[in-house]
């Protein structure tokens, strides 16, 4: 029985110094410490010997338990730093290494342009205006002499939220919206978006964007109009964009004007983005209605004013040569990052 406990003892500590996990050294320690384990199947042996032996013996085992537990502490330790130092290595962070580029982000063409548009009008004394896209009915319509059943509502096919209440398919109401809030003098533009019934194509969107511009004043003449336009075209275009005005009809201005801007593209010879004709459309215009005026509390024997509408889509693709509005809306990194 001696040599026995002695045998296990050897084997265990050969076999103890070759694990290598700690899932391993439990396996170890049950396989000669637990209740079935070579070292108790030993010790229940002891029952059978003589009463001289049994303490020789008893010391033994017990020196080989205390030998084996001490040993196994030690592993455990050598086992748990190995795999703290193998944590660590695998998580070693190189400060060195160069490092990712985050991607910078860039304002949208509709928005680069938008602020331009801004930018010139500041510079003219305009403020800037903003109001509701879910519209009344009296807004979009009624107080811009647009009366229930007029025409000009079909060419608007208008999304109705009921029947006072419309998404707004013109920018146009900020006109009444602005001159029922604020007396003359009065210079704003009021960019937003608008929407209508429209089917998608490359030169319709059901949503897309008005630049809105209002200036009320004494004495406020069809020049000043003129003047206004011709600046904020060129300063958009280029100092040698000619201008033209095309007689009309709005039914919130009179007289009204459709405003082109001689091709950027061939100088007004005629190509395929002024479709021949050397001439591009970029807002419509008109001097304020004087019963808009007076609905909205504004004397039309003493102010008056002229408007227009821009809109943003078209001036953006005209010049950056953007061929199909749908581009704009479908967020496509490819497209985006041209601008
Ligand atoms: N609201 C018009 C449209 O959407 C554009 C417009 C024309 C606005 C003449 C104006 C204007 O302010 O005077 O077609």
């Amino acid at each position: 029985m001696k040599e026995q406990l002695l045998a296990i003892r050897e084997r265990a500590a050969q076999e103890l110094s070759s694990l290598s996990s700690l899932q391993t050294l439990e396996e170890f320690r049950i396989r000669f410490l637990g209740k079935k384990g070579e070292l108790t199947a030993v010790l229940r042996g002891m029952g059978g010997l003589s009463a001289e032996e049994r303490p020789v013996i008893g010391a033994l085992a017990n020196e080989v338990r205390t030998f084996l537990e001490g040993a196994m502490e030690e592993k455990k330790a050598v086992l748990l730093a190995a795999e703290r130092d193998a944590k660590l290595a695998n998580e070693v962070v190189d400060v060195t290494m160069a490092g990712r580029k985050p991607q910078l982000g860039k304002l949208h063409p509709l928005t680069q342009v938008l602020n331009e548009v801004k930018d010139i009008f500041l510079g003219m004394g305009f403020s800037i205006a903003e109001g509701p896209d879910v519209e009344l009915d009296y807004y979009n319509f009624e107080a811009l002499n647009i009366p229930k059943n007029h025409p000009a509502r079909d060419t608007q096919d208008t999304f109705y939220v009921n029947d006072n209440v419309v998404l707004r398919t013109q920018t146009s109401p900020m006109q009444v919206r602005t001159m029922e809030k604020q007396k003359p003098p009065i210079r704003i533009i009021a960019p937003g978006m608008v929407y209508r019934s429209d089917a998608v194509d490359a030169t319709h969107s059901p949503v897309f964007h008005q630049i809105e511009g209002l200036v009320v004043d004494k004495g406020v003449t069809m020049g000043d109009l003129k003047g206004t336009l011709e600046t904020f075209i060129r300063q958009l275009y280029g100092e040698d964009v000619a201008v033209r005005f095309r007689p009309h009809h709005f039914p919130f201005t009179e007289p009204s004007a459709e405003v082109d801007a001689s091709c950027f593209a061939c100088g007004g010879k005629g190509c395929r983005i002024c479709k021949g004709e050397g001439w591009i459309e970029i807002l419509g215009a008109g001097m304020v209605h004087p019963k808009v005026l007076s609905r909205c509390g504004i004397d039309p024997e003493v102010y008056s004013g002229f408007a227009f509408g821009v809109g943003l889509e078209r001036i953006v693709m005209r010049r950056m040569g953007i061929s199909d509005i749908r581009l704009f809306y479908d967020n496509d990194m490819r497209f985006l990052s041209q601008f």
